[in-house]
């Protein structure tokens, strides 16, 4: 959680608790998983893609409700800040949900493939975690405080209802 900051105005705590789930749910399966098995590596496909949709999906919300509220906040008030601008400004979700599309060909392929596929995933995937888990907690650390000193509670409250709204309620 963002450091005293109050539950009303938390606008990326509720989320990112979904997100850290995803993301222990995905290490587990990949680090028990036989890649040679067929079955396990469509299943873990298929989980992957639904994950990484929602992360996608997630990095979506925070550009519409959270980043561009702050950015058109902060240029309103001839404040500069690059940080605001550049922090999804990466491919890695695609670039994941790419390599999984390449997984579903391993699955016409031999054992070999599958094993040097899931090599590579797991790789790929350890990556990711280790720019996602960074990326949330400096958006919950800089963020988070930057939002409370430029917006009024009532706005952030509004703020996070939306971005609730828009991460489980549709
Ligand atoms: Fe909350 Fe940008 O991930």
């Amino acid at each position: 959680m963002a450091p005293n900051c109050p539950e009303e105005v938390d606008v990326f705590t509720i989320p990112h608790s979904r997100m850290k789930e995803l993301v222990k749910k995905y290490l587990n399966m990949v680090s028990e998983i036989n890649f040679a098995d067929i079955s396990h590596l469509t299943n873990l496909l298929e989980n992957l893609v639904n994950t990484f949709k929602e992360f996608k999906a997630h990095e979506q919300i925070e550009n519409k409700y959270i980043m561009k509220k702050l950015k058109d906040k902060l240029r309103a008030l001839s404040v500069r800040n690059t940080a605001v601008c550049n922090c999804h400004s990466d491919n890695q979700l695609t670039d994941i949900l790419e390599l999984v599309q390449d997984g579903y060909k391993c699955t016409q392929k031999t054992e070999t493939d599958r094993k040097n596929f899931g090599t590579k995933l797991r790789k790929a995937l350890e990556d990711f975690t280790e720019t996602f888990i960074p990326h949330m907690e400096e958006e919950e650390a800089v963020f988070q405080p930057m939002l409370i000193k430029y917006f009024t509670t009532d706005e952030l409250r509004k703020i996070k209802y939306k971005v609730l709204e828009k991460h489980f309620c549709q």
